[in-house]
């Protein structure tokens, strides 16, 4: 049976730069699973927002001239909130981590935990790398440096409060070992073998920090940002989304905190545990990882605004299999526009209008089905790579039946048909090209809008997705669907 909410996230964002290519990745596949969850008719609840506590926030601040750091975080929010708002984000609440509403959970849950002795004083000695705003252990150096952020961390030498992390290894080990919890599958074994390599205690909060959340009972002490920032996801929800199915969307980068650290921190102050967390693949612009002192990460505008918001939408997920690694190009993302976009999916749409409006006046009435294109559309299957988390499959196979369409005009030879027998070819690809836009819609939201504007109907949910619901079409064509850039 299917649960009745959904809620699902995508992790909170740092702070120090505006959106990069990547967090866009991230925030696009959310945005793509919670409009298919609303296109089920199940109800959505669907969470962003940033981690604002972290003390590269402050170190960014101060390199932008600002002396006061909520200004900042304040000024660059508005920033991430124009940019979700131009790549289309449907996203129901956007939690930032100096909210009063988030700090006041965050302590609370902070106490709850040390009042029953899950939290502890202690003296720290370590290396701490601020990159991943984490301690590290040897054998997570490369070289003595941070195997993610390529520097060497900082030797810090202070007294702090301790989560027993260690206390919920038995647990956490089950949890893990469970079937859903951590997805896809091929990620679990890493995360297995790490906590049976023995779960020390870790160290959440930080003396002497001008930025953050104050450790509630000890005003000298800072919350660590870690242990804030995976409360977001309680705080930014309603109590009603919190009982159903909680997806975390997550990059494999900070799988671990997530599956170890999260569930060991609500099973302390004896919250409900997250369904699964998905953590995706990572991906190179053309073949380098993406960093700052490369430059190489890519402009989100520049892209949007050469290639349109849906091209990009669709290179993502069409270009990258969900879950894997993967890169980005530049020309990889041209030819998806040309070839997939514009050649298959343009082209569809404007030929057929072409022809109604030419031939038929744009009016089209209800008529017998072609049962030899109606065929090739394979929702089930449309269906199931959806909730298998198989995004790039789910969206090959819609294409798959857009050239089906694009077939049968050239095999039919629709441009020399008259009247009734053009009327009933054209009825069944009307409806063919309004399922089609219930089908992208999760995908490319904007061109699914222009689709229907065109045909002159509503959107439909996934229940809409039958050939023949439409009486009477009264087609009124608009301009391309896309571009080709060359
Ligand atoms: N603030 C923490 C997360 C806290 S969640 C309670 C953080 N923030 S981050 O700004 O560094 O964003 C990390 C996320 O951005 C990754 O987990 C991933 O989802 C996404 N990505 C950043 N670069 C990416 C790629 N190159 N490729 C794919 N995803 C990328 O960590």
């Amino acid at each position: 049976m299917e649960a009745r909410k959904f809620y699902i996230t995508t992790p909170i964002y740092y702070i120090n730069s505006p959106p990069t290519i990547g967090s866009a990745y991230t925030t696009i596949i959310g945005d793509v699973l919670a409009r298919w969850s609303r296109l089920k008719n199940i109800d959505t609840f669907f969470l962003t927002g940033l981690d604002e506590n972290a003390s590269k926030t402050v170190k960014a601040a101060k390199e932008k001239g600002y002396t006061n750091i909520q200004k900042y975080a304040d000024d660059i929010a508005d920033v991430w909130i124009d940019k979700w708002k131009k790549l289309n984000i449907s996203y129901n609440g956007f939690i930032r981590t100096t909210s009063k509403k988030h700090k006041k959970l965050a302590q609370k849950y902070f106490e709850i935990s040390y009042r029953k002795g899950d939290i502890y004083f202690g003296k720290y000695q370590g290396l701490y790398c601020e990159g991943c705003e984490e301690f590290k252990r040897d054998i997570d150096l490369d070289n003595g440096l941070c195997s993610y952020h390529k520097k060497e961390p900082i030797k810090i030498n202070e007294e702090n409060y301790f989560f027993k992390l260690s206390k919920y290894q038995d647990k956490i080990l089950k949890l893990i070992k469970s079937k859903e919890f951590i997805l896809p599958k091929y990620r679990r074994n890493e995360i297995i073998n790490f906590v049976e390599s023995g779960l020390n205690d870790i160290s959440v909060s930080r003396p002497n920090q001008e930025w953050g959340i104050d450790v509630p009972f000890d005003k000298k002490q800072k919350i660590w940002v870690w242990h804030d920032a995976l409360l977001s996801y309680k705080s930014g929800v309603d109590k009603k989304y919190w009982k159903g199915k909680v997806l975390h969307l997550v990059g494999k980068d900070i799988l671990k905190f997530h599956s170890v650290i999260y569930p060991a921190m609500l099973l302390s102050v004896k919250d409900r545990l997250p369904t699964t967390i998905f953590a995706h693949g990572f991906f190179t612009v053309n073949g380098q990882k993406i960093s700052k002192s490369l430059g190489n990460s890519i402009d989100l505008d520049y892209l949007c605004n050469k290639y349109s918001v849906d091209a990009l939408r669709y290179f993502l997920i069409r270009e990258i299999p969900f879950g894997q690694d993967g890169d980005f190009s530049e020309e990889a993302l041209k030819t998806r526009l040309n070839n997939e976009l514009a050649n298959e999916l343009g082209n569809l749409v404007s030929r057929i209008l072409s022809i109604i409006e030419k031939k038929l006046n744009g009016k089209i009435k209800k008529d017998i089905l072609d049962k030899k294109l109606t065929s090739k559309l394979n929702l089930n299957s449309i269906g199931k790579y959806m909730e298998n988390y198989e995004l790039h499959n789910a969206l090959a196979e819609i294409m798959k039946f857009v050239k089906e369409c694009n077939k049968h005009i050239n095999d039919e030879k629709l441009w020399e048909m008259q009247d009734k027998e053009l009327n009933e070819h054209c009825y069944t690809l009307l409806e063919s090209i309004r399922i089609l836009s219930i089908l992208f819609y999760s995908f490319i939201p904007e061109t699914s809008e222009k689709i229907n504007k065109q045909l002159n109907v509503k959107i439909g949910k996934l229940k809409d997705c039958k050939f023949g619901l439409i009486k009477n079409y009264n087609i009124k064509k608009g301009d391309i669907l896309f571009k080709k850039v060359e």
